[in-house]
């Protein structure tokens, strides 16, 4: 069927809009019928794998980054994480007992595929999270676990961003469970906060105009500076990728962490730099961190939720208020303004949103 963009002016803004839609959907596809519990298709059995191998390119890449702290956190399970063209020519070896995850919107990007090709005999076994089910990489793999976003037509990848991190969660969390390592009581809150993202979302994307003006401002700028910290680090450089790829403005992520070890030579106030800082375990270090920009002249643009704003939000250039959350959803959350934030500024500099310059939906040669 062809794909027309349901009145929105790209591609990418409408499948910006549809993800309380398409992310309810996969939410209700991974829950058993009394959605009480994540029910996974096959027999994956999380208490026989000793470690993960996560390998995938570009923006699938970073949905990785973030199930590595998931996976870690909620799972207790080591996970490496790699760029496919990485490691198919670094050869690492698979110790026993692992499995080998491969995350691509499309399933034929070319380095995907062949560090899939790679793990097999090797890994134990071989899983992929793919939005298109019957491509290279979901034929190839033991299972397939489909994250149904639907067509993705925009070449900066948004909905399948979300969709794969929405599907790498569940995942986690049926590890969780499986390995004993969540009480049942933050399990069920968890799944009620999945249940709860159409409406989260939904809340979000009121941002809209707010984050457009914001935008507009952004898109005066020649370099950007993304920082966030826990899940927040992977979604900031997600954010980095998606303003790079469609407004062409030099942008780069950072661990917040990090700032002093380099970054902080570049601030001053020609340097828009954007902090990602839900209220989580780490906000207070996130926001000493924002106060180390201020006092060098540094513009920040705050995203955060409605009870941090309050105290840290007063010397912020701009601020970009979201619902509260739960802090493990928190980046599938976040990815919206980061995804709004890139949409507008290039809309504001005039550029092609959906078929950015140089730059192919789905790369599949080398
Ligand atoms: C290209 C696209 C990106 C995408 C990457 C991986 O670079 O422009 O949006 O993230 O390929 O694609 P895949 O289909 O494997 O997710």
């Amino acid at each position: 069927a062809r794909v027309d963009k349901g009145g929105h002016k790209h591609f990418m803004s409408k499948e910006i809009a549809e993800q309380p839609r398409v992310i309810g959907e996969a939410v209700r596809h991974y829950l058993s019928d009394d959605g009480n519990a994540v029910a996974l298709p096959g027999d994956l059995d999380f208490t026989q794998i000793d470690r993960m191998t996560m390998v995938a390119c570009g923006t699938a890449y970073y949905a990785c980054l973030t199930a590595k702290y998931w996976f870690e956190q909620l799972a207790q399970m080591p996970v490496e994480v790699d760029i496919a063209s990485e490691f198919r020519y670094r050869e690492p070896p698979i110790p026993a007992r692992t499995v080998a995850l491969f995350v691509s919107q499309s399933g034929e990007t070319a380095d995907t595929l062949a560090a899939l090709r790679y793990c097999d005999g090797k890994a134990d076994k071989i899983l992929s999270v793919v939005n298109v089910p019957e491509s290279s990489i979901a034929r190839e793999s033991d299972l397939a676990l489909p994250i149904l976003a639907g067509a993705e037509i925009g070449v900066a990848s948004t909905k399948a961003f979300t969709c794969q991190l929405t599907v790498l969660l569940m995942m986690a969390l049926k590890a969780a469970e499986q390995r004993g390592t969540l009480t049942p009581e933050r399990l069920s809150d968890l799944l009620s906060a999945l249940r709860a993202l159409p409406n989260t979302l939904n809340t979000a994307l009121e941002q809209d105009g707010n984050i457009a003006n914001a935008a507009r401002k952004l898109s005066e700028a020649s370099d950007v500076l993304f920082l966030g910290r826990g899940l927040m680090y992977p979604l900031a450089l997600e954010g980095a990728l998606k303003l790079k790829e469609i407004s062409y403005i030099h942008a780069e992520a950072y661990a917040s962490g990090e700032l002093k070890h380099g970054p902080i030579a570049l601030i001053d106030k020609h340097l828009p730099v954007v902090v990602m800082a839900p209220r989580d375990g780490l906000f207070d270090k996130t926001v000493s961190n924002m106060q180390e920009v201020l006092a060098r002249g540094g513009k920040v643009m705050l995203v955060t939720d409605a009870e941090g704003t309050v105290e840290a939000a007063g010397d912020a250039w701009q601020t970009i208020t979201l619902p509260a959350i739960d802090p493990v959803l928190s980046p599938i959350l976040y990815a919206v303004p980061a995804q709004l934030l890139a949409y507008h500024t290039a809309v504001a500099k005039g550029t092609d949103v959906d078929q950015p310059r140089n730059l192919a939906k789905s790369v599949t040669v080398e």
